[in-house]
């Protein structure tokens, strides 16, 4: 591949990506916050604010989808005589003499220089806080004074997103905010029945503010040339209705070599309901004040700041591998555990291809992100388990998706997912594998959160099994009811009509026959970890009770689901095949291969092998494995959304990252180590960097979809940040090829690697002990491991038993 401009670059040391060029080929972003108080920023400062709820409790504004893409944030203007320009270039564009955006573990640092003028910005939200903290730095490069004018500006958001951006009639009339020094507070709706506000500030004497956007940007104005700023001249205005904004304008004058540190605060505060009012239309600013008081100095501020550096580097420290390829390297070390993080928080609420208004954290999406997270902070997983299986209803069916705020089921979807029990045990393994923590099987949890509903955790995974093995179809195999993991493989939804969604519409012909191979696959992979979890717990007569049902399944699939070459897709409504050499187009599709071959369904037969050797030869192409192979070319009604998108997008033949992946799992099955890098390396992004013109989003983490070999635009990526294949990612490469596992007996060590590989170490918290292990693979093997030492002694077995928790260990591995 020709070497192609970069726009920036790798900073291990500091775990940063640092961009170089602001015009980066789509806005490269990070987030910032841990837990409550979120907000995205873009490599130019773009991005809105929000506490814990995307849709209902925005605090900044941000307009989707506009000209330019990426339009709206937290701006710094600097007027410098008639210069006016931004640290991170936008929205003046104003070309600089120096620009760089570090985004590093949730903080971004963006500096700019013009006219020996330096502005360095460090945005972050400290542990535990509600707010976000922008430090600017004003430095004076030059032999002489500079006397500078500053403007700071935020747009705040109506609270409600999806209203924000609809309800004009109401929205015009309803800003209020107030203004107190250096503090310019946000209150609409406060006087009715919202307990809380926003507020901004900045911790040093402002000569003049502004609250109205139209008075301070203009009417015919843009963010890029506000009247205010371009005259050098706050206009004081005070918000009533219309749009509130909260901009400070401070003088500032700078001697040759000097610099100065503002610290910029955006917080949020609630207040209890008979404490809401200091006195009639005050708001009670007490919270407010204290909360500012914890860091209105660059002193506390950087106290704050080094708190949330220990913080990641002690989550990073739990898991680090060295193979000596920094470009493995840094994903495993560093970023993909970060999006693994920022997937966890989010789910698929919040990103640039994701508006924060439409889903809020999905059932299935949850329980697999928790999986490549449950490392670092396992309390905050267990926590999100329960959260998930009390929106379950009694028969084990389940709601796709939840408000976080609320933690209730969301009606507009509801549920009929017959993938969504699956993977509550899913998450639910991984959970207790990781932990040894059985006892959150004991935990009550409600169903469809009614509470005097609880039953037992364990036995919602009971009723998750069952309601597989009762809803199966003519051929004994799953029924897929609206969809299963393929959220546009949609069987039962005829529809012609556009204002209808793919996934709700009810078929209106009785019953709903069409089957799934992706869930018998899936079934068997859970069934077998939840018999083991039963075994260990003491329930003989359940396991023996799944074993059956799985062995059935099994059974059902070489009978049914086996197409000569590879694994079939799915029955349709009809009883007529779904990806089999038989159909015209769609002959054959990624997801069945990826489950059935990791149930290594008919493995003595050959079936495993072949499946895979399929995924090569129809699904590969450059930039990874497409999810179906020939694209559809035309809507099929019968199946629903997946043949709406044209050839190579999406579900229809797009590089689906989150099941490449699955291949990685299902070859390393197979002991193919050099196969499973392969198709583990070409959809890492750190390896993209170098085509990120044709990539197109951020080197340093996953997208959802890369154009397929179909689209006109192959390689193109779209949808970054918020997907399963963070997760997944993390997984095949920590289990699957580096093969450092955790079992419910202990951690199994049994890499899967790359011929051409010498060995490698990997450092890792394990159930509070520290497992330093060196793998040796000076025979050049793919798989198998011939010894292991612990501490000097030999180990029998690949699994080393569960040690008490500060111990360390030496573990020496010889493949061969
Ligand atoms: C997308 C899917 C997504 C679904 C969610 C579809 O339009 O193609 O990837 O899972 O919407 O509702
Ligand atoms: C994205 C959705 O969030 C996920 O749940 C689904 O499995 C994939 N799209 C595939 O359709």
């Amino acid at each position: 591949m020709e070497q192609q401009k970069r726009y920036g670059h790798f900073d291990d040391q500091h775990r940063e990506y640092v961009i170089t060029d602001p015009q980066t080929p789509w806005p490269w972003i990070n987030y910032l916050g841990n837990e409550d108080f979120f907000s995205l920023i873009s490599n130019t400062a773009g991005g809105y604010s929000f506490y814990k709820d995307a849709k209902f409790r925005r605090i900044t504004r941000y307009r989707y989808n506009n000209v330019p893409m990426d339009n709206g944030g937290r701006y710094f203007y600097i007027k410098d005589g008639d210069t006016v320009w931004n640290p991170g270039w936008k929205p003046c564009k104003t070309p600089l003499d120096f620009y760089e955006c570090r985004h590093g573990m949730s903080y971004t640092r963006i500096t700019g220089r013009k006219n020996d003028v330096e502005a360095s910005v460090l945005f972050f939200v400290p542990l535990k806080k509600w707010a976000e903290v922008q430090k600017l730095t004003l430095k004076n490069e030059s032999n002489g004074v500079k006397t500078l004018k500053l403007f700071s500006f935020e747009e705040w958001c109506l609270w409600n997103a999806a209203t924000d951006m609809e309800n004009f009639q109401r929205n015009f009339s309803t800003g209020e905010v107030e203004i107190e020094g250096s503090t310019i507070y946000h209150k609409t709706e406060y006087r009715e029945r919202r307990n809380h506000y926003a507020f901004y500030h900045v911790n040093s004497p402002i000569q003049g503010f502004d609250t109205d956007r139209e008075t301070f940007v203009g009417l015919y104005n843009e963010f890029a040339d506000p009247q205010a700023v371009m005259e050098g001249k706050p206009r004081n205005s005070h918000a009533h209705g219309w749009s509130p904004i909260a901009s400070h304008y401070i003088e500032v004058t700078l001697q040759p070599g000097e610099s100065k540190d503002f610290v910029f605060l955006l917080g949020y505060i609630e207040n209890e309901q008979n404490e809401k009012f200091e006195a009639p239309q005050v708001i009670n600013k007490q919270k407010a004040h204290a909360l500012i008081a914890e860091l209105d100095t660059t002193e506390k501020v950087d106290k704050a700041f080094a708190e949330l550096c220990e913080y990641w580097d002690a989550l990073l420290n739990i898991y680090k591998v060295k193979t000596g390829n920094d470009k493995l390297d840094r994903m495993v070390n560093i970023w993909n555990q970060y999006q693994c993080m920022v997937t966890f928080n989010f789910s698929r609420s919040a990103s640039f291809f994701e508006s924060g208004i439409g889903r809020g954290m999905g059932f299935r999406d949850s329980n697999q992100d928790l999986v490549g997270f449950v490392h670092q902070i396992p309390s905050r997983a267990r926590q999100r388990i329960i959260d998930i299986a009390s929106t379950q209803f009694p028969d084990g069916g389940c709601y796709h998706q939840y408000q976080p705020l609320t933690k209730r089921g969301n009606n507009d979807i509801g549920g009929g997912f017959n993938d969504d029990p699956c993977w509550l045990i899913f998450g639910t393994v991984a959970y207790i594998k990781e932990t040894g923590d059985f006892s959150i099987l004991d935990e009550m949890v409600p169903f469809d959160n009614q509470p005097g509903s609880e039953v037992t955790l364990f036995e919602h995974l009971k009723i998750s099994m069952d309601h597989v093995i009762n809803n199966l179809g003519p051929h004994m195999l799953p029924l897929i009811g609206r969809a299963d993991w393929n959220d546009c493989l949609n069987l039962n939804c005829f529809s012609w009509d556009p204002n209808e969604s793919f996934q709700t519409t009810e078929n209106v012909s009785e019953g709903t026959k069409a089957e799934s191979l992706m869930i018998a696959g899936l079934f068997v992979v859970t069934g077998k970890d939840y018999v083991a979890l039963c075994q260990k717990i003491g329930k003989a007569d359940e396991a023996a009770r799944m074993q059956k049902a799985i062995d059935a399944m099994i059974e059902a699939v070489k009978k049914h689901g086996w197409d000569g070459e590879w694994y079939l897709r799915a029955y349709d409504f009809y009883g007529r095949k779904i990806g089999s050499n038989e159909c015209e187009e769609a002959k054959i599709f990624i997801e069945s291969q990826g489950w059935c071959t990791m149930a290594e369904i008919g493995a003595e037969e050959g079936m495993v092998a072949k499946s895979l050797d399929s995924c090569k030869k129809y699904l590969e192409c450059e930039h990874g494995m497409v999810l179906n192979n020939p694209a559809f070319t035309k809507y099929i009604y019968e199946y629903g959304e997946i043949s709406s998108y044209p050839e190579g997008y999406k579900e229809n033949a797009g590089i689906f990252c989150h099941n490449n992946p699955w291949i990685v799992c299902a070859e390393a099955v197979l002991g193919h180590g050099n196969r499973a890098f392969e198709v583990y390396r070409r959809t890492c992004p750190s390896y993209l960097e170098d085509i990120s013109e044709i990539h197109r989003t951020e080197p340093y983490v996953y997208p959802q979809m890369i154009a397929g070999k179909d689209a006109p635009t192959h390689g193109e990526a779209k949808n970054s940040w918020l997907t399963g294949t963070a997760a997944w990612t993390l997984l095949s490469i920590t289990q699957a090829i580096l093969g450092i596992i955790p079992t419910l007996d202990g951690l199994k060590i049994d890499p899967c690697l790359p011929s051409a590989w010498k060995g490698f170490t990997v450092s890792r918290r394990y159930r509070g002990a520290v497992y330093n292990i060196t793998v040796d693979n000076s025979a050049g093997a793919e798989y198998g491991v011939k010894e292991i030492t612990v501490n000097g002694k030999t180990q029998a077995g690949t699994i080393i038993p569960p040690a008490p928790a500060g111990e360390t260990f030496e573990v020496k591995v010889v493949m061969g």
